[in-house]
């Protein structure tokens, strides 16, 4: 079987490497992939919200099928027009991505189900949201609709800072048409948690829990970042909250989808914000997480491509998913000045060691070769993955090959894991 990824992250690579262990699988391509990706798969020039160029190239290529890793190609119909060629592709259609690609959307589908969240409002003229933000008052959150690469989101403690976020997405169209209308939601209290599951529009198959880290620096300061590391499984997440999730919002939300005429096949995401053992959606996502899927691939036993296939097939309910106890633990390097900017084109130094060490994957996000070295390419720059028997060993053996590794600038987070210590896993 021919494969197909598309994306050039830490998430695509993961899911390259997992994709690589399938007997079945013959030759991957990645489009357009990454340094750490070429030495498993044949990357190729096409960028990811290049649609007619990706259909071009598994037509002539006879992709057997075809791995979606963001969400912009979905937003943008990938699956849909793949599908209308006669091509298998995982992914939801355009109008099933919309759960990510649109919050008033989602926003207003949880209200009709019933599927826990936070209270909203939802405008278009800038005078009414304003009115809005003073009537709740501070805390309170504000969100451009539209996708805004994660920076689309402004969690204000002060009504003057809601309303320069106002400005900023409304009045400045700092996200551009995203910004045309926002959500002004109710700020919610607890501790965030990932909440990914396969599904085929039917069966619902949760993956193993995990958290993120948004923020750049330790102990959750500084900026919003694409995610400086994970973990999995993440203890906050216990069996009840999974059969909460389960039960109120994860086969809700695709029970809904499908009778709104937008059948969601795929990977459903959903941001959850816990608190005092009840579970809310901040957000739900139609694709794999990144950094989450570096240390959930990691720990996946059951082939990726026999889950895929049988999601194709609307068969799901026939796959029972394993898991391997360890727990994983992902520190993301980031080139220095991330998440504001950066240079890329640094060497980067130490792959090779940190290659030898037993337990480790060393996933590549931003990184490209020239003149046969690999050098940074992005802002996140690798995934350094840890397994182990603890959440306190996956930490041990992830730092220690971050300290193998070094590029000029480098930055990491030194807390990736501290608070599911602290859980008591
Ligand atoms: P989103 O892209 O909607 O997940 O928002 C990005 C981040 O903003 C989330 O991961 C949370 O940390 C924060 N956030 C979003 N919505 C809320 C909310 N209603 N209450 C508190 N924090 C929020
Ligand atoms: N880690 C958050 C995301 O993938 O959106």
């Amino acid at each position: 079987m021919k494969v197909l990824v598309v994306g050039g992250g830490g998430r695509e690579h993961a899911l390259v490497w997992k994709v690589s262990q399938s007997p079945r699988v013959t030759k991957i391509y990645a489009a357009p992939g990454n340094a750490g990706i070429s030495q498993l798969a044949e990357c190729v020039p096409v960028k990811s919200d290049d649609i007619s160029g990706l259909l071009a190239f598994a037509k002539a290529n006879r992709i057997d099928l075809t791995i979606v890793g963001p969400e912009g190609p979905l937003s943008m119909g990938i699956v849909d027009e793949f599908a209308q060629a006669g091509l298998r592709i995982f992914g939801p259609s355009k109008k099933a991505a919309e759960i990510e690609a649109s919050k008033t959307f989602t926003k207003d589908l949880m209200k009709k189900y019933g599927i826990p969240s936070s209270e909203y409002g939802i405008f278009t003229d800038r005078t009414a949201a304003e009115a809005y933000v003073r009537e709740k008052g501070a805390p309170i959150v504000v969100k451009a609709d539209g996708l805004a690469a994660g920076k689309g989101v402004v969690v204000a403690e002060t009504v003057e800072e809601a309303i320069a976020a106002l400005d900023l997405i409304m009045s400045q169209k700092a996200f551009g048409a995203a910004g045309d209308r926002v959500v002004i939601e109710e700020c919610l209290k607890g501790e965030e948690a990932s909440f990914m599951a396969f599904t085929d529009g039917k069966t619902v198959l949760p993956m193993a829990s995990s958290q993120d880290h948004k923020r750049v620096f330790d102990l959750d300061k500084g900026p919003n970042t694409g995610g400086m590391g994970a973990y999995s499984p993440a203890p906050i997440v216990t069996r009840a909250i999974e059969r909460q999730v389960m039960e109120k919002v994860m086969v809700p939300t695709v029970k809904a989808m499908a009778k709104e005429g937008r059948l969601f096949k795929g990977v459903l995401y959903a941001g959850l914000m816990i608190h005092e053992g009840a579970a809310k959606v901040l957000e739900f996502n139609a694709r794999f997480g990144d950094p989450e899927t570096q240390p959930i691939m990691s720990r996946l036993d059951t082939d990726l491509i026999d889950i895929i296939e049988a999601i194709l097939d609307g068969a799901l309910a026939r796959v029972a998913m394993s898991w391997k106890p360890d727990s994983a633990v992902c520190v993301v390097m980031a080139s220095g000045g991330y998440p504001g900017e950066y240079e890329k084109g640094r060497e980067i130094s130490g792959l090779e060691k940190a290659a030898t060490r037993q337990q480790v994957m060393v996933f590549h996000s931003g990184t490209a070769k020239k003149n046969g070295k690999v050098v940074t390419d992005g802002g996140r720059v690798l995934g350094v993955t840890g397994l182990g028997p603890s959440v306190a060993a996956a930490i041990d053996h992830a730092y220690a090959a971050v300290r193998d590794i070094s590029f000029e600038g480098a930055h990491y987070r030194k807390d990736i894991g501290a608070r599911a210590l602290e859980t008591g896993n």
